[in-house]
């Protein structure tokens, strides 16, 4: 890649909170073979951001001057040589296929790989598109495809008011499942039910797994979600019934994962990042995602848009706050 100009860039020197973030002019790359320059409209926050800008993401930030950002909608405005499947004008929004380190999205103009974006989706504005790919694809990777949700199957959904697990519920209800939403105060209990959650456990002061026997009368879940991890894992496995899943997409609680002994039991991973750089998946999730939207099966949650790059470290305020429900974005 040649470096033909500049742009605005969020950047951190050093490991820290919110207020580490700067933004400052950077050099701006031309695209090179099988790369396109997007023009960026709109930033979706993800916690893995607020990770890795506290230093601990399961990769480390590359200081100083490291950047962050997986997720952003906005328009195709140059393409490197060999690029097939954009051209200038597209709408798309990103992948989170790719290393921060390469490729991080706070700014105002990026380089990425193609196979780091895909076409927007039809009929959206780019705030929305920027609170659906990495939701949307995560619920629909971690409980469709490697979790088998079904219809009638009781799913327990952790962290649900998360931008993932949002997604999550309306995933569930999609599929004809149930789904049980956990969160750990009483302050988002209501927005949750609102939101299509048949139960809602609060796990600072009800028993999960008492919880999920008696809403499930006394068999357990088919299915748990897991954004955290932890030592509370051994809990989600004890919620399930004989021969049901756990698939753990996240680690909230850095503390070790602890495993149930409520055998037979499934437990899987699930790495939406690493499963998108397989075409024929992007492909599926699209269709799958751009279908739902269509329907209005699935309606993306965002809970509060910022204007303007310098408000970012607002946003990440606000993520660390954990009083949102749903997608953080920051309009750019
Ligand atoms: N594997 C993948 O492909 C993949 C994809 C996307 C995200 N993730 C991971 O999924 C997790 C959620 O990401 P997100 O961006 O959707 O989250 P988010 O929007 O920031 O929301 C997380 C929610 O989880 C709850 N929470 C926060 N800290 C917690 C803790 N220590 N223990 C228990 N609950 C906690 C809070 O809800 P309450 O206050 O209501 O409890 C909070 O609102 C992160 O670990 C992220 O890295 C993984």
């Amino acid at each position: 890649m040649t470096t033909s100009s500049t742009t605005k860039a969020v950047l951190f020197h050093e490991l820290g909170g919110p207020e580490v973030l700067e933004v400052e002019e950077v050099p701006l790359a031309e695209p090179g073979p099988g790369e396109v320059l997007v023009r960026v409209e709109a930033i979706g926050l993800n916690r893995a951001e607020a990770l890795f800008r506290a230093g601990t993401y399961y990769y480390p930030p590359t200081l100083p001057g490291s950047r962050l950002g997986y997720e952003a909608s906005g328009v195709v405005e140059a393409v490197g040589t060999d690029v097939t499947e954009h051209a200038v004008g597209d709408a798309v929004t990103t992948v989170a296929n790719f290393d921060f380190r390469d490729h991080g999205v706070y700014g105002e103009r990026v380089v990425l790989p193609e196979e780091s974006v895909v076409r927007a989706p039809a009929g959206v504005d780019a705030v929305t598109s920027a609170a659906t790919w990495l939701t949307y694809s995560t619920a629909y990777g971690g409980l469709i495809e490697t979790g088998g949700l079904a219809p009638g199957d009781h799913v327990v959904i952790t962290g649900a008011s998360s931008g993932v697990g949002t997604a999550a519920i309306q995933t569930a209800l999609r599929a004809g499942a149930v789904p049980i939403a956990t969160t750990r105060g009483g302050a988002k209990r209501q927005r949750l039910l609102d939101l299509g959650a048949a139960h809602v456990i609060t796990t600072e002061s009800e028993d999960l797994v008492r919880e999920v026997r008696r809403v499930t009368g006394g068999v357990g879940a088919r299915l748990a979600f897991d954004a955290i991890g932890g030592p509370g894992f051994a809990a989600l496995g004890d919620a399930l019934a004989p021969g049901g899943t756990a698939v753990l997409y996240g680690t909230l609680d850095p503390r070790p994962v602890q495993l149930s002994l409520n055998w037979p039991q499934t437990v899987h991973t699930h790495a939406n990042g690493i499963t998108s750089r397989d075409a024929s998946y992007r492909r599926r999730a699209a269709a799958y995602i751009g279908s739902g939207l269509t329907s209005g099966a699935l309606t993306p949650v965002i809970a509060e848009v910022f204007d303007g790059l310098e408000r970012i470290a607002d946003a990440h305020r606000l993520m660390e706050s954990n009083t949102h429900l749903g997608k953080i974005v920051v309009r750019v």
